[in-house]
């Protein structure tokens, strides 16, 4: 994908831009479980010479047990507290990729927590390639850990697509290696 047509920003974009803060060199991939944000994240890092910040790896890091455990023993509102506290903490950085978790776009109010020249890219997946992933992954997906995944995942990737479609610019990432879609992020963002 070459560089953004208007049609590809986000209303997100505009808020953003009447914004008094500071204005922080930040690239932040949203989307859903198992669309390579992370993978994705560290490659765009690398070619930026920036920081990479893994926000479920700050999680894990900061309660002292990985993200299913924190589900089981905590809840999910707990879990979306710590969320939202480590993606606010990597927001204070600049020049940094921050790869944020499935959930984190689809929640009320966290765009207006992003300063400007912060540039949001929303990988794309279809709930098909996600549970394929996720079933293929070392990492547990408790939201996808029940007995119907498919229908899991078509039912959240629809009712959280509002909130990715907030990103200013979106690829679709089936067919497309992590290094494909780091380039294409990369020349996107240093056109724009
Ligand atoms: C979640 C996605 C996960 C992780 C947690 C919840 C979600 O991250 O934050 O399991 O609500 O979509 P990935 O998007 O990296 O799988």
């Amino acid at each position: 994908m070459g560089k953004r047509a208007p049609t590809e920003r986000g209303p997100g974009t505009v808020d953003r831009a009447a914004d008094s803060r500071v204005t922080r060199r930040q690239v932040v991939l949203v989307g859903f479980m198992a669309s390579g944000k992370s993978t994705v994240g560290r490659i765009l890092a690398g070619i930026l010479s920036w920081q990479f910040v893994d926000t479920d790896s700050v999680i894990e890091a900061t309660a002292g047990v990985a993200i299913p455990e924190i589900f089981r023993e905590r809840g999910e509102t707990e879990f979306r507290r710590l969320e939202r506290e480590a993606v606010d903490a990597a927001l204070r950085r600049t020049e940094v990729v921050i790869a944020t978790g499935g959930g984190w776009a689809a929640q009320p109010g966290v765009f207006d927590t992003l300063a400007p020249g912060s540039f949001v890219v929303w990988l794309r997946i279809g709930a098909e390639e996600a549970v394929r992933r996720a079933r293929a992954a070392d990492t547990l997906r408790p939201l996808l850990a029940g007995d119907e995944p498919l229908d899991a995942a078509r039912r959240l990737l629809q009712a959280r697509e509002p909130g990715y479609g907030r990103a200013d610019w979106q690829i679709d990432v089936e067919g497309r290696s992590p290094r494909e879609i780091a380039e294409a992020i990369a020349r996107t963002f240093e056109d724009t």
